[in-house]
């Protein structure tokens, strides 16, 4: 039953995706990385106007390794959370000396770099070299969680269940795709607060919504 959630999601998406830079076919791997280290915490439309100005002046892993950490710290603007920009210098310090400059494709590879977690490095993996990676970000698990498990918020942290669950339903071909399209189902109707169900290609189908919508007991990460 878990499969009929694909087509209408894909439709979905086809209709209602954001144009994103780092979505575009001419992103680069590195671009990717930066966006997906910059999303971590931060919303869009804040992540939007830093990414294109760091794009512009860094390009490239080489270009943003041969500053000081420092600066990378000073055009962080107010994403927050600043410690990621030393992380992502540290990354472009580690593709440059051990990469020969060219973000690693393989989820193992990506892993060994700096502040990259199992997210990311699915993530670039993924949207990056189209490889076929599970994508368990907060709205993936929330989208997942409703639809499939009926639960209002997903567990605190990933379970192997949800593991499982998300790799289930990975297509056979064009799973970045997928992954991207579930993300974006989570961030703009399968919202945390305020989900629009009446807005949602899966509404016939979602666990959660045919019992009702229980609200969640116990501890709860909105994330
Ligand atoms: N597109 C690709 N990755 C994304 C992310 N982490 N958040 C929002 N849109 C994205």
């Amino acid at each position: 039953m878990a499969i009929s959630l694909r087509e209408p999601i894909l439709d979905w998406y086809a209709e209602h995706n954001r144009d994103l830079p780092w979505r575009r076919p001419e992103a680069t791997p590195w671009g990717i990385l930066v966006s997906e280290i910059m999303l971590q915490q931060t919303p869009v439309v804040r992540v939007l106007p830093v990414w294109t100005e760091w794009m512009e002046r860094w390009p490239t892993p080489e270009a943003l390794a041969a500053v000081a950490p420092g600066e990378a710290v000073r055009h962080w603007g107010r994403l927050g959370y600043p410690r990621r920009a030393l992380n992502l210098h540290a990354c472009a310090r580690a593709i440059t000396a051990d990469h020969r400059g060219r973000v690693p494709s393989s989820y193992d590879e990506l892993r060994t770099l700096p502040g990259i977690g199992d997210y990311t490095a699915a993530a670039v993996a993924s949207f990056a070299y189209g490889h076929s990676h599970a994508i368990l970000d907060t709205n993936v698990r929330r989208v997942l969680g409703r639809a499939v498990r009926g639960e209002e918020y997903p567990p605190k942290a990933t379970t192997s269940g949800e593991r499982r669950l998300a790799e289930s339903l990975l297509p056979a071909v064009g799973a970045p795709r997928w992954g991207v399209a579930v993300m974006e189902l989570g961030a703009l109707v399968c919202t945390a607060r305020a989900p629009r169900c009446d807005d949602c290609p899966i509404m016939s189908q979602c666990a959660w919504r045919l019992a009702g919508r229980p609200a969640h007991d116990g501890p709860v990460r909105r994330g």
